[in-house]
């Protein structure tokens, strides 16, 4: 079973072919960072525009890499929700038009619920029940799967996710952009106990996160150091180093705090900081003192991409399910919706 995924709810423009929802046969990603770098952030119409002009191309060179073209597909699967409308749209009108023509069944996917596939793609020996940490530039959420597509949601961030705090640092330090990556490279040999943050809500009784606090915090820490200390690399990779270390010491702390309410001893994780090299060996160092058993997607699988898409639709459209051609894009969806 063949299935052709599209992913367009922000600014990367995937494609990708899943055969029998676990094996990639392509997995094609047209970035458009060059373009937002300029502005420090994405433009949510800049992206529709540029999916608009990448589509085709990325499409084309998703099925050469499969070695397929569209007739040998079975199911179209494409992200519908959450994310920028106008992105959205612009991959639901191309997997809903090669529906049309191909006559092929169309199922829409919720991108978070794409994130928690990655996970089944790269460890297909994953079974629920287990708790997933979803940490991307959009969300920052823990659930409990008790199965797959049976979510019960624990907490989420109140304010900034994970992924836009590392970027607005580092849009705010001159960086670049995305900060994320870049803060990662930066901080592998830098002592991240040098500063002390807290992340919000860190030591709370409850699943919740709050980052919009620490945002504030590291600006204001650099903006205190004396004006000659801002050249200062070491330091500077100290601080985020430090920033680092306390938004991943948050997420774990709450992860854990899930793991001890539930009894549930097996944690996945996906989104874009679930890339992050400190954070994996974060996680992988606990789960291996706590007796947690930790699964984490290869680093290309945590960031957007279209393979995540197909896995989760083909599940689903092997449950029997599909989806109506006159689905419109939803920019709020929540886990458990589709
Ligand atoms: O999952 P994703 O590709 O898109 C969303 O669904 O948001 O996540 C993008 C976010 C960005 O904020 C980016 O800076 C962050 O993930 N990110 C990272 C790393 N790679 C991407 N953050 C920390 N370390 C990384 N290595
Ligand atoms: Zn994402």
């Amino acid at each position: 079973m063949y299935c052709l995924a599209i992913e367009t709810s922000c600014d990367d423009t995937c494609v990708a072919i899943v055969k029998n929802e676990y094996s990639i046969l392509s997995n094609v990603m047209s970035s458009q960072i060059d373009i937002h770098r300029r502005f420090g952030g994405i433009v949510p119409e800049v992206a529709s525009r540029r999916h608009l002009e990448c589509l085709i191309p990325t499409l084309n060179q998703a099925c050469q890499k499969a070695n397929l073209t569209l007739k040998a597909i079975d199911l179209i699967a494409v992200t519908r929700g959450p994310g920028l409308t106008g992105s959205l749209l612009m991959g639901l009108c191309l997997g809903k038009t090669l529906a049309i023509i191909h006559q092929k069944p169309f199922i829409a996917v919720n991108h978070l619920e794409g994130h928690l596939f990655a996970s089944r793609l790269d460890h297909p020996d994953i079974t629920p029940p287990f708790i997933s940490l979803i940490v991307s530039g959009g969300h920052t959420e823990l659930n409990l799967v008790k199965n797959w597509g049976e979510y019960v949601h624990l907490g989420r961030t109140r304010d900034d996710a994970a992924g836009e705090v590392y970027d607005k640092i580092a849009k705010y330090l001159n960086i670049g952009y995305p900060g994320g990556p870049l803060i990662d490279n930066r901080t592998k040999d830098a002592n991240p106990v040098r500063f002390h943050f807290r992340g919000g809500l860190e030591d709370q009784e409850n699943f919740d996160f709050s980052f919009s606090g620490l945002k504030t915090a590291v600006i204001r820490s650099y903006n205190q150091l004396p004006e000659n200390s801002k050249k200062d690399e070491k330091l500077i990779n100290d601080l985020l180093a430090s920033f680092q270390q306390s938004v991943v010491r948050t997420l774990w702390k709450k992860t854990f705090r899930a793991i001890q309410k539930t009894g549930i001893r097996t944690v996945s994780l996906g989104g874009g900081v679930a890339a992050n090299s400190y954070l994996r060996s974060y996680f992988l160092q606990k789960g291996a003192r706590y007796k947690v058993k930790i699964f984490l997607p290869s680093p290309t699988l945590c960031t957007d991409n279209a393979a995540m898409i197909g896995s989760c639709g083909s599940f689903y459209f092997s449950k029997g399910k599909i989806s109506p051609l006159d689905l419109e894009p939803n920019p709020r969806l929540n886990l458990g919706e589709s």
